[in-house]
């Protein structure tokens, strides 16, 4: 298997680092060959080579079978238009990638429950996964403009760009609880009225799939109050942007959580989390959202789903054992640094995958 690494800035090398490390190590066990090529992108590619999505970096990213992504984003570019910044080239690799349907699993971790800005009772057995259309609407939409008194975006959606996000939608829930509740603002936008009577005909194909409509402003509200009624949630790319960072840090830190974008010609997974650079060089960032992309990428793409699992398992038990980054410790004096929550994983999940290949092999 052929993984392009792309670190990019700011704490997404340290954490990046760390989710190789659990990779390899698993990888070792389950005999499975991977070539790694290191590339930039981001701020570290703007300085670098004067693009934010260099060719070589393209020519790495299309040739591979997955690519990890640590973040992107550094202040030294925050004066510059859009176009200019780092973020581009995240968009441009997205882009490139093809992948359309970009997935943020979102869960209460039992360990971390009290680290939850919700109350243990509200919070305790959500499990949500947001699907969010990733290669369409306002992040995408031609024209846009900015002039000396104005500026404008355009959201724009096809029938076929929203039914192709709806199926990856339904066929999550498949696996899942069994329920879609598809976000849109269609008492206001007519690409939600659009958005909307299309997810209303993909139901059709699943109808064991209970589906429900949500304003965004009311899906916000009910992801604080009442979380665990969620299952999949299916949006449009600027809903799904916010309401994932909403989702993300109910579970005590926006460090803890992983992506995986499918549906194109190469698969791309990253940790939710951005560059950080207030916290960048300091081996304080949580590791743990990049490793668990590590985990959906075993299990996405590599097919693995036992490589898998033994990263989550350990991810669980290094959770439970109480070892903790200073973003979900309590005591902000003593705390777990980035290189060694990414020993622990890496250890732990080597002693979880060779239990299991070993009473395999029995
Ligand atoms: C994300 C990020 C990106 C986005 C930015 C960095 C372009 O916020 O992956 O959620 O808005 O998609
Ligand atoms: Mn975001």
């Amino acid at each position: 298997m052929k993984i392009t690494v792309l670190a990019g800035d700011g704490i997404g090398v340290e954490v990046t680092r760390e989710a190789v490390k659990v990779l390899s190590a698993v990888a070792k066990i389950y005999d499975l060959e991977i070539e790694l090529d290191e590339q930039l992108i981001g701020g570290a590619a703007i300085s670098a080579t004067g693009a934010a999505f260099p060719d070589e970096t393209k020519e790495s990213c299309l040739k591979a079978d997955a690519v990890l992504l640590g973040a992107v984003g550094a202040p030294e570019f925050d004066h510059l238009l859009p176009e200019k910044r780092p973020e581009i080239g995240l968009l441009q690799l997205r882009q490139a990638l093809g992948g359309f349907a970009n997935l943020r699993p979102s869960k209460a971790f039992p360990a971390l429950i009290d680290s939850s800005p919700l109350r243990r009772e509200i919070f305790e057995g959500t499990d949500l996964l947001i699907v969010r259309e990733l290669l369409g609407g306002l992040y995408f939409g031609q024209p846009r403009a900015i002039g000396e008194t104005e500026a404008f975006n355009t959201m724009r959606y096809s029938v076929a760009e929203v039914e192709r996000v709806a199926r990856v939608a339904f066929e999550s829930a498949r696996n899942r609880k069994g329920k879609v509740t598809s976000v849109d603002k269609a008492n206001v936008l007519e690409t939600s009225r659009l958005w909307r009577e299309t997810v209303e005909k993909v139901a059709k194909d699943y109808p064991e799939i209970e589906l429900e409509h949500l304003f965004v402003d009311a899906c916000a509200m009910h992801l604080v109050t009442n979380p665990t009624r969620f299952d999949v949630v299916l949006t449009e790319n600027l809903f799904g942007d916010i309401l994932s960072d909403e989702a993300a840090v109910l579970t005590g830190s926006l460090g803890m959580l992983a992506s995986a974008t499918v549906g194109g010609a190469i698969d791309l997974f990253e940790p939710v989390h951005g560059s950080a650079p207030d916290i960048a060089g300091k081996n304080i960032a949580n590791p743990l959202g990049a490793i668990a992309s590590v985990a959906m990428l075993l299990r996405y793409t590599a097919k693995n789903t036992e490589a898998a699992a033994a990263i989550e398992n350990a991810i669980d038990k290094v959770l439970a054992e109480g070892y903790r980054t200073i973003d979900i410790s309590n005591d902000k004096e003593n705390f777990a640094r980035t290189d060694e929550i990414g020993a622990l994983v890496a250890k732990y999940a080597v002693e979880f995958a060779s239990v299991r290949s070993n009473s395999q092999a029995v």
